[in-house]
């Protein structure tokens, strides 16, 4: 369906060419001065030089054409030129009619749909995640159900990082413990275990012990730094090991990122990548594009109009060893070889920002990519304590992700029982619900590249700019329209067809306006990667409804068709907001 923007912008355009005027000036933006309209075209200053004319005359001329246009309740030519333009109810109720006809609540999908992986998650194994792996989970999930719901085809891959020190040192350390353990038994010949030899919790504590060990001990790094050699070399003890380390923490990271209802269709490891290394390097090397410098190969990746000095990208280490980056230029050739995606996102760190201009430049200059294969770095800020640094637990140390979902899932159950008596089995899974829209709002409402405070008292409020406070507004009108399906006997299909008459009041035709404000919304978190934007969108939705609700008395209204197009009117607010927060990666409870 058209966007209202547009069917506006015709009826404006067709006035300027009626009254003589280029229809091209007939552009129409939202106002930005609510307090006099809804809409306004500034089309009569940009004529005014072209026809000679005084922009007012124009405007007037103008204004005279739409006089009899019942889309309009008013339009106003006001000086120097504006055209102030304010709706009509009928052409409002008509256009939410239509939305709420539309299965996509307007949001059109994209002409020219395209393949884009998004690279998002990024979880060590072996380590336990931490409140830094939240947001690239969190924002990831977003922006890729944003891009899909706009009609792309979006494949989310996790890529862990399966092929560091990590490895190396859980082996080492393990090695210590159960020295008899046939892995390390180099004339070991036969079949290996099936069964892990230790299980999450021993891995979750066998990693921070030897990575201490290991800033300690030189002895002990050296080991653990030829056990990853000889695990990246294939020792076979070794890599039976490693895939018992992966497949114990694959099981317990794919539990901790359902539980943010996050979901990839990926679980590629930094390792699916390295057999793409050999002839990569080769391939850089024939073509001319790498060099040697002080005996390490690197491809230079600076430009003139640079500023600031970009570093070579480094390829192999003087002894041959490969890199961060090596791994990620030759998951870009996998990744173009098994999807051929259109455009590459990466929701990282934006610490990491650097790295990622190294990388995408070399994996253009390279041709690696195609010319017009979009390399997008989305990187985000830190997430950060009351106190402005990096969140931590109480005791200071780092903070895992389960226990501070767990934090707030107890922090939402004591706020849930506080307020009303329920069923302590229900409110458990109610404060859950609550508690994800509590932390994943609160994380996707900030621009995704700023800073942010994690502050848990305010992000779990039930009022302000928080998650909890748009699910208390979506239980709200859930419960008016249980009541009214009570009473009335009709069923959810049957409101979906109650008819939408014009708005009476002016809160009613706020929320009515509010509600046209979807699919930009929706348009411009795609175009720019930027929940932040569905976020504002939706708060602003959910304050317009509350003011509406305050100011009518909905269930006890008498005129039966104005009762029902009230409960139309709360419908589609509701399928809005439930539409927005699916796209943040939310749902609502049906009580709170
Ligand atoms: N595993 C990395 C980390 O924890 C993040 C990976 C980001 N993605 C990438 N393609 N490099 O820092």
């Amino acid at each position: 369906m058209e966007q209202i923007l547009d069917v506006i912008g015709s009826y404006v355009a067709d006035a300027f060419e009626t009254a003589g005027y280029d229809a091209k000036l007939g552009k129409v933006t939202i106002s930005n001065r609510p307090d006099l309209c809804e809409y306004q075209c500034n089309g009569a200053m940009a004529g005014a030089k072209q026809y000679h004319k005084a922009p007012l005359e124009i405007a007037e001329n103008v204004a005279n054409v739409l006089d009899g246009c019942d889309a309009f309740e008013s339009v106003d030519a006001v000086r120097p030129g504006f055209l102030n333009l304010k709706l009509s109810a009928e052409f409002l109720a008509g256009y939410l009619a239509e939305m709420a006809a539309d299965e996509r609540l307007g949001v059109p999908e994209a002409d020219t749909p395209k393949k884009i992986i998004i690279d998002y998650g990024g979880a060590n194994v072996a380590k336990p995640l931490h409140v830094g792996h939240l947001r690239s989970a969190v924002i990831g999930e977003s922006v890729k159900r944003i891009l899909h719901f706009l009609g792309n085809e979006t494949i989310g891959d996790v890529h862990l990082g399966d092929w560091g020190l990590q490895m190396g040192l859980i082996i080492t350390e393990l090695r210590l413990r159960k020295p008899d353990l046939p892995y390390f038994d180099e004339s070991y010949e036969g079949e290996y275990p099936e069964e892990a030899p230790f299980t999450i919790s021993e891995l979750e504590e066998i990693y921070p012990a030897a990575s201490a060990k290991s800033k300690e001990d030189e002895e002990y790094k050296k080991a653990a730094l030829e056990a990853t050699n000889q695990l990246q070399q294939g020792r076979r003890g070794y890599h039976a090991l490693w895939e018992h380390i992966l497949n114990v923490s694959v099981a317990d990271l794919k539990k901790n990122y359902d539980s943010l209802n996050v979901f990839f269709e990926l679980w590629k490891k930094e390792s699916d990548a390295q057999p793409y290394i050999p002839p990569l390097v080769e391939y850089l090397k024939k073509e001319g594009y790498a060099h040697l410098d002080q005996g390490a190969l690197v491809v230079d990746v600076a430009e003139e109009s640079d500023t600031k000095k970009i570093p070579p990208c480094m390829i192999l280490k003087s002894d041959g060893a490969s890199l961060y980056n090596t791994t990620d230029l030759a998951t870009i050739v996998m990744r173009m070889e098994n999807w051929k995606p259109d455009d590459i996102i990466y929701v990282v760190d934006k610490r990491q920002d650097l790295y990622f201009t190294q990388v995408f430049r070399c994996a253009r200059k390279t041709k690696l990519v195609n010319e017009d294969t979009g390399l997008y770095f989305l990187g985000f800020g830190t997430m950060n304590g009351k106190d402005g640094k990096p969140f931590k637990t109480r005791q200071g140390g780092v903070m895992r992700l389960e226990n501070l979902i767990a934090d707030i899932n107890e922090e939402m159950y004591t706020k849930i029982m506080e307020n009303h008596e329920t069923d302590p089995e229900e409110a458990r899974e109610t404060a859950r619900i609550v508690a994800l829209s509590a932390i994943k709002y609160g994380d996707l409402s900030n621009q995704a590249s700023k800073d942010y405070i994690f502050d848990v008292d305010k992000f779990t409020s039930f009022e302000g700019n928080t998650g909890p406070y748009l699910l208390y507004t979506m239980v709200r009108i859930k419960s008016i329209l249980r009541r009214y399906m009570e009473e009335t006997g009709r069923s959810a299909e049957e409101i979906a067809a109650l008819k939408l008459l014009p708005a009476a009041g002016e809160s009613e035709k706020a929320l009515a306006l509010a509600l046209t404000g979807f699919a930009p919304a929706v348009l411009l978190a795609g175009a720019e990667l930027a929940p932040h934007k569905i976020c504002g969108y939706i708060y602003e939705l959910a304050n317009q409804f509350n003011r509406f609700y305050h100011e009518t008395k909905i269930m006890s209204e008498e005129k039966e068709a104005q009762r029902d197009s009230y409960i139309a009117l709360l419908s589609l607010t509701l399928r809005v907001m439930e539409c927005g927060i699916s796209l943040l990666g939310f749902t609502a409870p049906e009580k709170m």
